[in-house]
């Protein structure tokens, strides 16, 4: 893997630095690189193509051309446990920033988070976060963002399994990629600067009201592959999944394989 210099000052504003591939195995390979040698903060890697994006739980990301894949490289001057809800914000801001484009195009159906990264529009997914760190035990040395919307590249184009989406398949128009980004950045950095600011508690209710599992039954396959069934009660100060087992105990998920709805109707 060939790693740009490294330059170790921080970018004025998000994507000041954008270091840009046609195609790259993955951007946050290369991320993860730049940033254990010190690239400094607010750099971005983005890739016209991946042949090895990564997904969450080391799946494959599916990143042909007309996609947008991309890493921010941050060095937040936070204590590790600040971190635990940061997927979480990350698609927070990025939700907040499709549905007003989405709504430029009269599309008013906004997108939803599937508890913990994922980002849905009517129940087709339409991109994800992965976020990675290394952290000591006092701070957070780096984190870097991995970013994967489907913008352009067409929905019959997608393997059937992935059960996908595309920005240019809900709006029947193409996008202007760097251009999206270029505003993209500036909404997820003023995002991210909020949270820097005020922690991660005053955005909780933001991410209940476009998680769909909240107050509801919901299945939970766990890392293992084990599916249990619970009532969800809400979304906590770390960002874990807050829910009531069959039995009526209070539990707190961490992370989780998969969240799939069982009962469309809210609780009483
Ligand atoms: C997921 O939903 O599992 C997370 C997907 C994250 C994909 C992005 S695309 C840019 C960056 N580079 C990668 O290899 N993965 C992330």
């Amino acid at each position: 893997m060939d790693i740009p210099k490294i330059s170790k000052q921080p970018a004025k504003f998000w994507g000041e630095r954008l270091i840009k591939f046609k195609s790259v195995e993955s951007t946050n390979d290369i991320a993860r690189k730049m940033a254990s040698l010190g690239e400094g903060n607010g750099t971005v890697i983005l890739a016209g193509e991946q042949t090895g994006g990564k997904g969450r739980r080391d799946r494959a990301w599916f990143s042909p051309p007309g996609g947008l894949w991309f890493t921010v490289i941050l060095r937040p001057d936070l204590p590790p446990v600040s971190l635990s809800g940061i997927t979480l914000l990350f698609s927070l801001f990025i939700i907040e920033f499709l549905n007003k484009e989405l709504e430029k195009s009269g599309v008013n159906t906004p997108l939803q988070l599937y508890w913990p990264n994922d980002i849905y529009f009517s129940e087709k997914k339409l991109g994800g976060i992965l976020i990675e760190s290394r952290c000591s035990d006092s701070s957070v040395k780096w984190l870097i963002a991995g970013i994967g919307i489907n913008i352009n590249n067409e929905e019959k184009n997608f393997p059937s399994l992935l059960n996908a989406v595309s920005l240019n398949s809900i709006t029947k128009r193409r996008f202007a990629i760097r251009s999206l980004l270029k505003r993209m950045l500036v909404s997820l950095e003023n995002g991210y600067n909020g949270f820097i600011e005020n922690g991660f508690s005053k955005f909780i209710s933001k991410i209940s009201d476009i998680c769909p599992m909240i107050n509801r039954v919901i299945e939970i396959t766990d890392p293992d592959g084990l599916k249990t069934i619970y009532k969800t009660l809400g979304i906590g100060e770390s960002g874990q999944l807050i829910v009531l087992d069959s039995a009526g105990q209070k539990k707190e998920i961490i992370t989780a394989e998969r969240t799939k709805l069982i009962y469309e109707k809210l609780m009483q």
